[in-house]
């Protein structure tokens, strides 16, 4: 047993990759293993911020190995992009690694998903089509850029920018737990979003659930430790699909000035309301979830009420929780909140982000 996975309780944008990159200074490895660059990780280190689509969000920790396992897919250009952008191939050998298994996203499947996504609200990734294809049997995996059928699709430098991270992931993690590494599994989106679990079809093509990081990197279930769920104190939802406890008014406008809810990826507004508990239970059932994450409290720090769906209200606290790192110092109404959101869920709350910068974590 050497590996946790952190997964996405509502509709993604938890803000999971800021979780990863405080946590990854524990881990040997740090593994996405589904989605592709739909994805957005903020990355917020000494006031830099850092977006990754592409890339696992261990990439600023240089003990860390990086992994790209069988369940992605996988935009070429894109990844080549984020390798360059952070270093060049030269800085991650030895630290990225990129599944001979993993799909490739066809320039023609970007093209497909934006003309036909928008009743979803896809993020025009391409991603959609290409796990159709995948399900089809006609897909394209990486290592099909070993035997050279990409080179009509995309250019050489792209290409030889990405051929030496492709490798067998499955034997790569497999062999790492068995020396004894420890590995941190990384979901992208959200439970709600998944392809089985989520509000179907209002959702993305992949399974986001805890299911997802076995098929998605070939570990099995004997080697998953902790499932470490992560859920911002309010709900967003970007892309069409229900929404229960949407607030369409000036309480969603206030959050998504305050929280700064526009997509990492598309920029689009991302739609706001409170905390949906009929939902947390789900997910926190289906991902069998140990350990839970709340993020973004300090956004609710000037409301007067705060609502939970369909426990009840809590008061405001009024006071700026913005950067704490001490539980003790938290006001006693944020007491409250965490705890009307977080008892039902079966879990234990363990940390708390009060930014995202990431040291402003609050441990419990
Ligand atoms: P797709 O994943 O691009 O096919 O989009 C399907 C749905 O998932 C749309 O509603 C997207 O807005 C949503 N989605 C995909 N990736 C993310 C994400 O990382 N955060 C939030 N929503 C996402």
């Amino acid at each position: 047993m050497a590996a946790d996975v952190v997964i996405g309780l509502q509709y993604g944008d938890e803000g999971k990759g800021k979780v990863v990159d405080y946590l990854a200074r524990n881990y040997d490895y740090v593994v996405r293993f589904h989605g592709g660059n739909n994805a957005g990780h903020t990355l917020v280190v000494n006031n830099n911020r850092i977006a990754v689509h592409a890339l696992p969000s261990g990439i600023l920790h240089p003990q860390v190995c990086n992994v790209i396992a069988n369940g992605c897919v996988i935009d070429l250009d894109q990844l080549a992009k984020e390798i360059n952008q952070h270093g060049g191939p030269s800085a991650f050998t030895g630290r990225l690694f990129v599944s001979n298994a993993a799909h490739v996203i066809l320039p023609s499947a970007r093209i497909v998903d934006q003309e036909t996504g928008g009743k979803i609200g896809t993020t025009g990734k391409g991603i959609g089509p290409t796990y159709a294809a995948k399900m089809n049997r006609t897909g394209l995996r990486f290592e099909d850029i070993l035997n050279g059928s990409m080179s009509s699709v995309y250019s050489t430098d792209t290409i030889d920018t990405v051929r030496p991270f492709i490798t067998n992931t499955v034997k790569l993690l497999q062999m790492a737990e068995k020396s004894g590494a420890s590995i941190l599994l990384e979901g992208a989106q959200g439970s709600l979003l998944d392809i089985d679990h989520g509000t179907y079809p209002y959702v993305t093509s992949s399974n986001c659930t805890v299911g997802g990081a076995l098929t998605g990197t070939g570990l099995n279930h004997k080697s998953i430790r902790k499932v470490i769920g992560v859920m911002k104190a309010y709900t967003t939802r970007v892309g069409e699909g229900p929404f229960p406890t949407e607030q369409p008014n000036e309480i969603g406008d206030k959050i998504r000035q305050i929280g700064g809810e526009f997509g990492t990826t598309t920029g689009r507004n991302r739609r706001c309301g409170w905390l949906n508990l009929t939902e947390l239970r789900n997910a926190c059932a289906i991902n069998g979830v140990d350990y839970l994450v709340v993020t973004k409290l300090d956004v609710l720090d000037t409301f007067e009420d705060i609502s939970i769906e369909p426990a009840g209200v809590v008061k405001g606290w009024n006071t700026s929780t913005k950067g704490l790192r001490n539980k003790h110092k938290l006001p006693t109404n944020a007491v409250k909140y965490l705890n009307m959101a977080t008892k039902s869920l079966n879990a234990e709350l363990k940390y708390v982000s009060t930014s995202p910068e990431r040291e402003d974590m609050i441990v419990l």
